[in-house]
């Protein structure tokens, strides 16, 4: 049966697990996977800009023996009204695999239910697993089995990213605090379900909305943007208390972690200075998002077990 990744409860725990730590592996050792994708085709369709996931992606692809063509959703019919479940249809019958990138979840979710193909969510409104995905490597790599006790805090915009991260949290058993302003908590659901999963991990996940809260002794702190791709005219007013500067961060451990998946707004969620300061272990972050996609492609396109 095909496997998709829209969110990242359609892996367990065990997988979820299994990736992470294979992908310490395919890091240092960059062949070790092989060529899984040989003599498959993936498809990427993008609505939305993109540097870091489109062109990691494209490198691991080709890394694992496979070939892959970028389109604009912009420049297929779906963009003049052809049904979803059509292009999906119709996708199948000649790709191994589609990488989409499109404000609406509920549409990705109607793809991948028609498409007989693996479907991967390379960010939605609600979701970005593969940024998380590869966040939960990121802190293994620097923290190993003690990632269980770090303080994580989330500040900023209730998004796409904060929902899968509060996911994560939930499925992995962390420990993440989350500091929103009223009004911009992360989607409901995501909580609902980090809280559901958390019953069976242990993970502690807390919403709250005062930032030092969150911050006080965090030995990490993650952020981005305010203003998402897709909400143009947000006002930003009411985030300044949650900028990511020094302030905040002294109430942090002193030897703090800071997370950004990127692109930055320097000046609005995270001032130059910090950014500059933790700038080794953002580019980290982002680097990484490399090999855990190629361990995330190589598992979701392994052969099935006879
Ligand atoms: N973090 C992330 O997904 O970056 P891009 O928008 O550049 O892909
Ligand atoms: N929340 C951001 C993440 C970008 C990777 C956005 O959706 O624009």
């Amino acid at each position: 049966m095909k496997r998709d990744f829209i969110d990242l409860w359609d892996l367990s725990p065990g997988e979820i697990w299994e990736i992470v730590k294979k992908t310490r592996r395919v890091k240092e050792e960059p062949q070790t996977l092989g060529k899984p994708l040989a003599g498959k085709f993936i498809a990427l369709i993008f609505t939305k800009p993109s540097t870091r996931t489109r062109v990691s992606f494209e490198v691991g692809i080709s890394q694992l023996g496979g070939a892959w063509s970028f389109m604009q959703e912009k420049e297929l019919q779906v963009a003049r009204g052809e049904d979803v479940k059509d292009t999906a249809r119709t996708l199948s019958r000649y790709v191994d695999g589609v990488i989409v990138r499109n404000h609406s979840h509920t549409w990705l979710r109607e793809l991948s239910r028609y498409a007989s193909i693996p479907v991967i969510n390379a960010l939605t409104n609600l979701s970005h697993p593969c940024q998380i995905l590869s966040d939960i490597y990121t802190l293994y790599e620097a923290f190993g089995e003690g990632i269980k006790e770090l303080k994580i805090a989330y500040v900023g915009d209730g998004n796409n990213v904060c929902n899968t991260l509060l996911v994560g949290a939930g499925m992995l058993g962390l420990r993440l605090f989350v500091a929103t302003p009223e009004g911009h908590e992360p989607n409901a659901h995501y909580y609902a379900k980090a809280l559901e999963f958390a019953k069976e991990s242990g993970a502690q996940v807390e919403l709250v909305h005062d930032p030092h809260e969150a911050v006080k002794e965090a030995d990490v702190v993650y952020t981005d943007v305010w203003v998402s791709m897709g909400e143009d005219s947000k006002e930003i007013d009411v985030f300044r208390p949650y900028q990511v500067n020094e302030e905040l961060l002294s109430h942090a451990k002193s030897n703090v972690r800071v997370m950004h998946c990127l692109p930055a707004k320097k000046g609005q969620e995270i001032t130059e200075e910090v950014f500059e300061k933790h700038a080794d272990f953002i580019f980290t972050q982002a680097e990484n998002r490399l090999h855990t996609q190629k361990t995330l492609l190589s598992f979701l396109f392994r052969e099935p077990q006879a």
